[in-house]
């Protein structure tokens, strides 16, 4: 029997709902399909933890996940407690730039069962790949005092390892799609690193004849994927401009709840870590309504990057007939706890 060990950080907020709902959701996949199993250990790095601690892991918290095959993380972010850009550099952030994370994959798919808020939202199937490293969340910036003034800088860092890397990925993606390839851009030089985005994107394509191509500014992108979303195969972004469309990516699907994404090392250094696009939405937290859903579909991009397609496919599967039935989240319209989904997505997998 094969065992996968994986990390699980539940983090802040509903992380801490939807983990442990998504980490049942494995183990009924993990069960069903007998060959595999999950070997769990957790860790409360948190804001809590940072409260009792004052930092948001231990100093050999990196050493202590290297050893996994993955990492599953729910939401990292409690800004009553602690401000945004502590937790973030000291876990999330973290923990993408030194395992070297460079690439955030989210897709966006109409799923069955889901209703889009738009009006014509067509079969829309989507892969945002974001660039996770560098960009404009780079560390080089801050503020200056000068006198009464107070000046914020922030530099975007945009190496060429980095865009190609990236861009690579994103072609690589295409190819086992529909081969398109679109590029979000800023190129009417406003932006400095973007004539750069575009003439690294210009010589990768040239490596991908058989890949169709076209860059769009990043505006004029945010306005397609909610006028024709179904346009779209693969987009390839920078760092803030992928963050920003993939939150409309999850609109479009219904809501933020629902949309998974994959933080991936390619060097096969580290692990990857997986933890959906939604936060730890302070606002419901408590309440038992946070859709599971988003979670519980990161789940499956973790099986698939372990190679277990079948089981993944099966999670997805399920979803979908769970939707189907009408058993949602508040936010999508539905009148179901967090237990009811997942309950009902397990129903699902042991009835096949
Ligand atoms: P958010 O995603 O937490 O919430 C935005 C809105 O979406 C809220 O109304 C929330 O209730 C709703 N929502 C989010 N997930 C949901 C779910 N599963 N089910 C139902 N509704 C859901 O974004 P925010 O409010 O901008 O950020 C809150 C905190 O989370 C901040 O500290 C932020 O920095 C952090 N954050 C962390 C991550 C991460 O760890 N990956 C991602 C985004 C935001
Ligand atoms: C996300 C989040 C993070 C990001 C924040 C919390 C730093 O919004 O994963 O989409 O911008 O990468
Ligand atoms: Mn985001």
């Amino acid at each position: 029997m094969k065992k996968w060990d994986i990390a699980v950080i539940p983090g802040d907020g509903i992380g801490r709902e939807v983990v442990p709902a998504a980490v049942r959701v494995l183990n009924a996949a993990a069960e069903l399909h007998g060959g595999i199993k999950f070997a769990y250990e957790e860790f409360p790095w948190s804001c809590d933890y940072y409260l009792q601690h004052g930092v948001m892991m231990p100093d050999n918290g990196l050493d202590i996940l290297k050893g996994f095959d993955a990492i599953f993380l729910g939401a990292v972010g409690n800004p009553a407690v602690v401000p945004d850009h502590v937790s973030l550099w000291g876990l999330l952030i973290k923990i993408r730039r030194e395992f070297e994370q460079s690439i955030n994959v989210r897709p966006a798919k109409l799923l069955k069962g889901l209703a889009s808020p738009l009006k014509h939202p067509g079969e829309f199937d989507f892969m945002v790949v974001r660039e996770n490293s560098e960009g404009e969340y780079s560390e080089i910036g801050g503020t200056i005092h000068r006198g009464d003034d107070e000046v914020a800088i922030q530099s975007a860092v945009f190496t060429r390892k980095g865009t190609e890397r990236a861009m690579e990925y994103a072609f690589r993606l295409a190819k086992q799609r529909s081969g398109r390839v679109t590029s979000a851009t800023k190129s009417n030089g406003i932006i400095h690193s973007m004539p750069f985005w575009d003439k690294v994107f210009k010589e990768i394509s040239g490596r991908h004849p058989e890949v169709e191509t076209n860059s769009v500014h990043i505006d004029a992108l945010a306005a397609f994927f909610v006028i024709r979303p179904h346009i779209f195969d693969v987009i390839v972004a920078s760092n803030l401009f992928g963050d920003i469309l993939t939150d409309i990516g999850a609109a479009i699907m219904g809501s933020i709840g629902v949309a998974p994404a994959a933080n991936i090392n390619l060097n096969g250094k580290f692990p990857s870590m997986f933890e959906p696009v939604h936060g730890s939405a302070p606002d419901i937290v408590g309440k038992g309504i946070a859709n599971p859903i988003g979670q519980i579909w990161t789940a499956k991009m973790m099986l698939d990057h372990l190679g277990e397609l079948d089981t993944g496919a099966a999670v997805l599967d399920a979803i979908e007939r769970v939707l189907e039935s009408g058993v949602k989240t508040p936010d999508l319209g539905g009148t179901s706890s967090t237990d009811e989904v997942t309950d009902a997505v397990i129903r699902v997998l042991r009835e096949k």
